[in-house]
């Protein structure tokens, strides 16, 4: 296979030959795949349901590991890494997985804080000033009394990064940031990623079904297929494609109709 990412600088995250099996040692979820991810720009992870996509999430973060291959965070491989190496790795991630999690007994303010406060030894004071600013950027200053159960989806999401983005993450991972968002609020959200994207400048990796306007904010996409993945720098570089199951992907999922190959 082959991809490169020279033109997007630096790497983040290098997959290299990663081939992972559950205990069907037949079918492989990932089959020797090689990727990069470039520093500071936004990776889209796409495929169907089941193809990998949140276990390649969980393999970055040592929370799986492959069959065989190595997974390089900044140079270092999270395959070979023992309990305290990879604590000390997930201290370069944000996360904002599905569903947002907040914690429903917390206010807003406080499941903001709750990294601050877990993590670091800030003042109350700094704590509460850390918390406002980020209230602000986000607009959901006026909020931060609410609990959850008060909040409509979008503001859930938002709080949710907000609390990932606290401790200032090198690379933030999205599974599925915006489900059970209406197509507007989905829109919106994505705008406010890549506004926060480019001013913070971290390395995000967005694994999402909102095709195709997701790819938008892409900067690259890997669409994993059967154990495969190949790697595009632009979503029409996906309908020129001329393998079979990526111009499938394209007609069925991105509801382009193409002409014959
Ligand atoms: N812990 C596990 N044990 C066994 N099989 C697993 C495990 N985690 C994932 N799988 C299998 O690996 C495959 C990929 O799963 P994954 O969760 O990555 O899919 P996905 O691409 O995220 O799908 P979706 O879009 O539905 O979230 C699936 O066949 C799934 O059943
Ligand atoms: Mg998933």
């Amino acid at each position: 296979m082959t991809y490169s990412t020279a033109s997007l600088g630096q790497t983040a995250i290098e997959f290299i030959q990663v081939t992972k099996t559950f205990s069907d040692r037949q079918q492989r979820v990932l089959n020797a795949v090689s990727w990069a991810i470039p520093k500071g720009k936004t990776t889209v992870i796409a495929g169907g349901s089941g193809q990998g996509k949140s276990v390649t999430l969980k393999l970055i973060l040592g929370l799986l590991k492959p069959d065989s291959g190595q997974i390089l965070v900044d140079g270092e491989d999270v395959v070979r890494m023992g309990q305290r190496q990879l604590r000390q790795l997930r201290t370069k991630f944000g996360v904002l997985f599905q569903g947002a999690a907040l914690f429903d007994s917390l206010s807003v303010f406080e499941n903001i804080a709750l990294p601050l406060r877990e993590r670091t030894q800030l003042k109350e004071t700094e704590i509460r000033a850390k918390v406002l600013a980020t209230l602000e950027t986000l607009e959901l200053s006026g909020h931060e009394e609410k609990y959850p159960a008060q909040l409509s989806g979008g503001m859930k999401k938002r709080v949710g990064l907000a609390r990932a983005l606290q401790l200032e993450p090198e690379i933030v991972l999205f599974d599925e940031p915006t489900t059970g968002l209406d197509p507007l609020m989905t829109l919106e959200i994505y705008h406010l990623f890549e506004r926060m994207q480019k001013q913070l400048g971290y390395t995000a990796v967005i694994v999402s079904h909102d095709i195709p306007k997701v790819f938008e904010l892409a900067d690259q996409i890997v669409l994993i297929n059967k154990g495969e993945a190949d790697v595009f720098a632009q979503a029409s570089q996906i309908i020129t494609s001329n393998k079979v199951h990526i111009r499938e992907f394209a007609e069925k999922t991105m509801g382009l109709s193409l002409p014959a190959a």
